[in-house]
């Protein structure tokens, strides 16, 4: 279910190798969930996700500034809204309240479906014209 594989590719090395990671944190999220690992493990784990989250779209945010990619505004609001709904989660868990995991799991899928595969895959032509790699 989270596994990445180059149809996830966006031929920037960098990006690709962030994007391996978040994947890896967010299986490791799932993997928690099924177990049904106590708040504190899950808590854990969703800290290490926001921490990654935000450095990875900065990541992206710098390169899409430099190269003056010209959706800049709508991917930028894209990752601000993400990462509001992925620290809402944060919170909710560490006041004690219940991670409901169908909501959080479809967030989570979403988030790669169609963030990764729809707006992160729109910069590669882009990129790649300007030979980022
Ligand atoms: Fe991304
Ligand atoms: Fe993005």
């Amino acid at each position: 279910m989270f596994e990445w594989n180059d149809s996830y590719s966006v031929e920037i090395a960098s990006v690709d190798a962030q994007h391996k990671t978040l994947f890896k944190i967010i299986g490791e999220l799932h993997a928690a969930m099924l177990a049904g690992r106590g708040k504190t493990v899950m808590a854990g784990i969703l800290d290490r996700l926001v921490q990654y989250t935000v450095s990875h779209f900065a990541h992206e945010e710098r390169l899409m500034r430099l190269h003056q990619y010209p959706d800049f505004a709508a991917h930028k609001a894209a990752h601000d809204a993400l990462t509001t709904q992925v620290v809402q989660f944060q919170t909710k868990l560490k006041s004690g309240q219940e991670v409901v995991t169908v909501p959080l799991l479809n967030f989570l899928n979403d988030w790669l479906q169609k963030h990764i595969k729809g707006t992160d895959m729109k910069y590669a032509p882009f990129f790649l014209a300007k030979a980022v790699a």
